[in-house]
């Protein structure tokens, strides 16, 4: 390798390296935005179902809701988008090996008193670009996944959910977490 070859390589590793790093904080920046999407999309109209008819209606909405929210955003964006949980309720939503030893992860953190608002794990994964953002337990979500479900919404899940797991929550724990991924062509090396 002459000097003039050694240069450019020098310039083009250089140049590489910050191009890898900007090219995840992007990806970082556009996965955050999907999850904030999702949210806002979802929460907004299971509030109005509470209002309107109770959580019984409620868990009608989010079980008609939830999937085609996570389908359209996932069409719109060209990532994959789904919630997943170690106690799922929908069959879509179980978690792979890999969700699943960063879910594990999560509950650790929270254990050790980390804030919920940075329980959040991204990583490249066989050429992909992986992210999850955990969601954990607030008052609101107890009518549906609490220790205490009443009777007429359990009637609801059931009819919906017949090998539902995820009952039995408290106050502040991992629920579950969305699980974003991007898959670059060519793959990220
Ligand atoms: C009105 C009832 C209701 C309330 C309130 C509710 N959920 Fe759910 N939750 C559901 C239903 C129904 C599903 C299944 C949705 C689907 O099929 O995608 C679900 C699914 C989920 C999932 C996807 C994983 C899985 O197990 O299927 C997560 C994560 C989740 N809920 C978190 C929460 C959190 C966090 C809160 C509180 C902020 C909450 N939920 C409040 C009814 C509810």
């Amino acid at each position: 390798m002459n000097n003039y070859h050694r240069g450019a390589c020098l310039v083009l590793s250089l140049l590489l390296l910050p191009l890898t790093a900007m090219a995840s904080d992007a990806l970082h920046q556009q996965a955050l935005g999907l999850v904030k999407q999702f949210g806002a999309t979802l929460k907004p109209q299971i509030k109005q179902a509470m209002q309107q008819g109770g959580p019984q209606t409620a868990v009608e909405v989010c079980a008609n809701k939830a999937p085609k929210i996570a389908a359209q955003l996932s069409a719109q964006s060209g990532w994959d988008i789904r919630r997943v949980s170690l106690k799922n309720r929908s069959e879509l939503a179980i978690a792979d090996e890999w969700e699943q030893g960063v879910l594990r992860q999560f509950e650790l953190q929270v254990a050790a008193g980390k804030p919920a608002k940075e329980l959040e794990y991204a990583a490249t994964v066989a050429g992909e670009y992986r992210f999850m953002k955990a969601q954990l337990i607030t008052p609101l979500c107890l009518q549906c996944h609490g220790t205490n479900v009443a009777a007429a919404v359990q009637e609801k899940i059931n009819q919906h959910y017949p090998y539902d797991s995820a009952l039995g929550y408290r106050l502040g724990e991992v629920r579950g977490a969305f699980s974003l991924t991007f898959r670059p062509e060519p793959p990220i090396q």
